[in-house]
């Protein structure tokens, strides 16, 4: 398969890097051709810690998605994450440039560059400059300023920050194994455009990924992503707690969490056994399967309470109608939607990638989503899009240069 239509999209996760390869026809039809999982063991709550094993863990992602697909991966969007991401809120304001008052894509482009300017500390570096809204001559709640008239044209913009050498870790793990970076996207940004439908990004939703080793949350409101922070704490801590409480060994902890985890002791028939091995796996025990909800419990009550504090300190805690959507490896866990519902006060329901064709049977999971997510958030900045010839005449640079401005807002570099 030519690799001209291949988007490929690249989850460094703690628990596993996915890299899952699409054929993208139209940025609506996307086929899912190639997946490849290995495990991740140069990872450590969301972030790099060995470069070397990290690297080859891309690598043997990246031949098992080409063998799955038949396809080559020469360019991959990565995934951001880790507790050093960060949000934060700035306004870029400029004249109008055109004499007859005209709003260029030039002019769009100034602002959100004036809107870009932060005083920033040198081991900070911006991933993302989010336009949340264009205010014209005063006008706000403007999408897409370019072409309108006005004098003076405003932007609202959420800037996504990470530590500078945790993003050069993550460029130097990718680049090392031959890809080019095509974007870094925080991957909160990726996973909405396949778990939550454009009516929960408008009326103000929650979207919290419960992964490995983090818990990233990010906050959606009228379309545009407006607040986003990682808890460094995920089923990981979940595993160990098990393995501690039930004296077994991390692989059998793991087992049984998978199988036979729920996070509500409640649901749980205290009659239920189930059998563990000890540490040192000779002697077999009898465990009532209440004890399991009784360690579990307390550790997704705990995740959940710090999701809580974090969307109170969003301040966004009142306009959240669309509730909150849970994804990522933990979601599956019996009883999720019911305590989290209890916990966060808000309506919840579990998310899984969405809106995309292929090998959909296998990536149908909550821990496929940011891969997936990747993979859709790259479809739509690589397609040239179609216009009707009338505008195509009008616009004919217009696209030329919203590419070059969308690769500099998301450019690896610099
Ligand atoms: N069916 C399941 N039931 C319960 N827990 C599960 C299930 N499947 C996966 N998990 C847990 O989900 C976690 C992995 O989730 P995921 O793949 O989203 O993490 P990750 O992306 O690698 O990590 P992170 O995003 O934190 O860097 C592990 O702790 C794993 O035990
Ligand atoms: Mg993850």
């Amino acid at each position: 398969m030519s690799s001209k239509n291949i988007v490929a999209g690249l989850d460094l996760g703690t628990n596993s890097i996915v890299l899952i390869a699409a054929s993208v026809k139209d940025k609506d039809e996307i086929d899912i051709v190639g997946i490849g999982k290995s495990e991740s063991l140069g990872m450590r709550k969301g972030v790099i810690v060995d470069i070397d094993r990290t690297s080859n863990a891309i690598e043997e992602a990246v031949e098992k998605a080409e063998r799955m697909g038949g396809c080559e991966i020469n360019s991959v969007f990565v995934g951001v994450n880790g507790p050093h991401i960060s949000s934060t809120n700035n306004h870029g304001v400029v004249a109008v440039s055109n004499e007859n008052n005209e709003i260029s894509i030039e002019d769009v482009q100034r602002a959100l560059q004036a809107a870009r300017v932060v005083a920033l500390p040198v081991d900070r570096k911006i991933i993302h400059v989010l336009p949340r809204q264009y205010i014209v001559d005063g006008y706000d709640g403007i999408l897409d300023p370019a072409g309108m008239y006005g004098t003076r044209l405003e932007v609202d913009t959420s800037i996504i920050t990470g530590a500078r050498a945790s993003i050069q870790n993550v460029l130097k793990s990718v680049e090392r194994t031959g890809l080019h970076v095509e974007a870094l996207v925080l991957n909160t940004l990726a996973s909405s455009e396949t778990v939550l439908f454009p009516s929960e990004k408008e009326l103000g939703t929650v979207l919290v990924d419960m992964g490995a080793g983090t818990t990233e949350i990010a906050i959606f409101r009228e379309g545009s992503l407006v607040f986003t922070a990682v808890i460094p704490i995920g089923g990981d801590h979940i595993t160990s707690d098990l393995a501690v409480g039930l004296r077994t060994p991390i692989a059998q902890a793991e087992k049984v969490k998978i199988e036979e985890g729920c996070v509500l002791t409640e649901l749980l028939p205290g009659e239920n056994h189930i059998e563990i091995t000890n540490v040192g796996g000779q002697e077999v025990r009898r465990v009532s399967k209440r004890l399991l909800g009784n360690i579990i419990e307390p550790r997704v009550r705990e995740i959940l309470v710090l999701v809580k504090e974090k969307i109170k300190t969003s301040g966004f805690d009142e306009v959240l109608p669309g509730g909150v959507v849970i994804t990522g490896g933990c979601a599956s866990l019996d009883g999720m939607v019911q305590l989290a519902e209890e916990v966060l006060d808000l309506p919840v329901r579990i998310g899984t990638p969405q809106n995309v064709g292929g090998l959909v049977d296998i990536v149908n999971s909550s821990s496929y989503t940011t891969a997936v997510g990747l993979v859709c958030f790259g479809s739509k900045r690589v397609q040239v899009p179609k216009l009707s010839r009338e505008k195509n005449i009008h616009m004919s640079s217009f696209f030329q240069k919203i590419k070059a401005w969308i690769s500099d807002i998301f450019s690896p570099a610099g």
